[in-house]
C-alpha cells in the first residue's frame, strides 16, 4: 500500500491509473478503523480498480466542545488492516494539508435544509465541515465512485444531495451498517464507553426494532412510537438527543401512507454519543 500526505503526491499516484482509465474507488475514513469502515473498503474494490482510502480527522467538523483533539488515533493498526485489504493506497493529509489558509477562511459547501434537523440540530456547523472536505476529496481525486456508510444515515444523505444539486460527476454508494453480535452498530466512539455503559448500548438498536415491529404490525401512530420510545431510552439510562420515524428519502417526519421509513436516533451514555438508525418497508 502505497502512503502519501500530501495533495501532489496523491495526485501523481493516480496519474497511471487514470491515464489507464482504471476506475478509482474513494473511501474517505477518519480513522481507528473498525470492521464497518472495512466493509466500505471491500464494497469498493468490487466497483474500482484502485483504492483509495482516506484518513484524516477533520477538524471543521467538530464542534468547539466536541471530541476533536481526543478523537482516537491508531495509524500503525490502520495501515496493518488497510494493508491486509490490498488497499492500493493511504491518502493521510495534516491539517495544514487540507486547510492551508485554516478551516475558518477557506471556501465551504453548504447543503441546506436536510442539513438543519438530527444530528445538523445539534452539531450545528457540522454538515458543512462534512461537505466541504468531502468535496475536496472528490476534486483531489477525481473519483469515479465513493462508499459511505448508512450508519451516518444523514451524513450520506447530505451527500448524495450535494452531489445532485452541484452535478459532481460521481457515483455514490451507500453500505449497509455493520454491527456488533449484539447489534450495536460499530463506531469508534464505541471505545469510550465504560463497561457498563457498553452493556447497555445495545439497547439503542433493540428500541429501534421494538419500533420497526409496531409499525410492520400496522401501527402507524409515529407520534405516540416515537414518544413512547424516547421515555424508554431515558428509563433504561440514555439520555435521548432525537428519535424520529422519518421518510427515507427527504428526511421529513412519516406521514400515514408511506411505504419507506426511517427510524433514526442518537442517544448519549454519559458524555458518548452514540446514533442508530433502521430502515422500515411498509406493505
Ligand atoms: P468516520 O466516522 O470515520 O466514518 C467513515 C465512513 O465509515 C462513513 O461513511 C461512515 O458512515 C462509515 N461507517 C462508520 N461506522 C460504520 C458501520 N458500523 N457500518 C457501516 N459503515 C460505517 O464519517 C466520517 O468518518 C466523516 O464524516 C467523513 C465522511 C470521513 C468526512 O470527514
Amino acid at each position: 500500500m502505497l502512503i502519501v500526505n500530501t495533495v501532489k503526491a496523491l495526485q501523481e499516484a493516480l496519474q497511471p491509473y487514470r491515464s489507464a482509465n482504471k476506475k478509482i474507488g474513494l473511501v474517505p475514513t477518519m480513522g481507528n478503523l473498525h470492521q464497518g469502515h472495512l466493509q466500505l473498503v471491500k464494497t469498493a474494490k468490487q466497483h474500482a480498480d484502485v483504492i483509495v482510502v482516506t484518513l484524516f480527522v477533520n477538524p471543521t467538523q467538530f464542534g468547539a466542545n466536541e471530541d476533536l483533539d481526543s478523537y482516537p488515533r491508531t495509524f500503525q493498526v490502520d495501515c496493518d488492516k488497510l494493508e491486509a485489504l490490498s488497499t492500493d493506497i493511504l491518502f493521510a493529509p495534516t491539517t495544514d494539508e487540507m486547510y492551508p489558509r485554516g478551516g475558518d477562511n477557506t471556501s465551504h459547501v453548504h447543503v441546506p435544509n436536510i442539513t438543519n434537523v438530527l444530528c445538523g440540530a445539534s452539531r450545528p456547523g457540522h454538515f458543512d465541515g462534512v461537505t466541504t472536505i468531502v468535496s475536496k476529496l472528490f476534486n483531489i481525486t477525481r473519483a469515479d465512485v465513493a462508499v459511505f456508510g448508512e450508519k451516518d444515515y444523514q451524513q450520506l444523505a447530505v451527500i448524495r444531495r450535494m452531489v445532485e444539486d452541484l452535478n459532481i460527476p460521481i457515483s455514490i454508494i451507500g453500505e449497509p451498517i455493520v454491527r456488533e453480535a449484539d447489534g450495536l452498530a460499530m463506531s469508534s466512539r464505541n471505545g469510550y464507553l465504560s463497561k457498563e455503559q457498553r452493556v447497555l448500548a445495545p439497547q439503542l438498536h433493540e428500541v429501534l426494532r421494538d419500533i420497526h415491529q409496531s409499525i410492520s404490525k400496522g401501527d402507524d401512530d409515529f407520534k405516540t412510537l416515537q414518544n413512547t420510545a424516547t421515555t424508554e431510552l431515558s428509563k433504561l439510562g440514555f439520555k435521548p438527543d432525537y428519535l424520529h420515524i422519518y421518510h427515507r428519502d427527504n428526511l421529513r417526519p412519516a406521514k400515514k401512507g408511506d411505504k419507506e421509513l426511517v427510524i433514526v436516533a442518537a442517544a448519549y451514555l454519559g458524555s458518548t454519543r452514540l446514533i442508530d438508525n433502521l430502515h422500515v418497508h411498509c406493505t
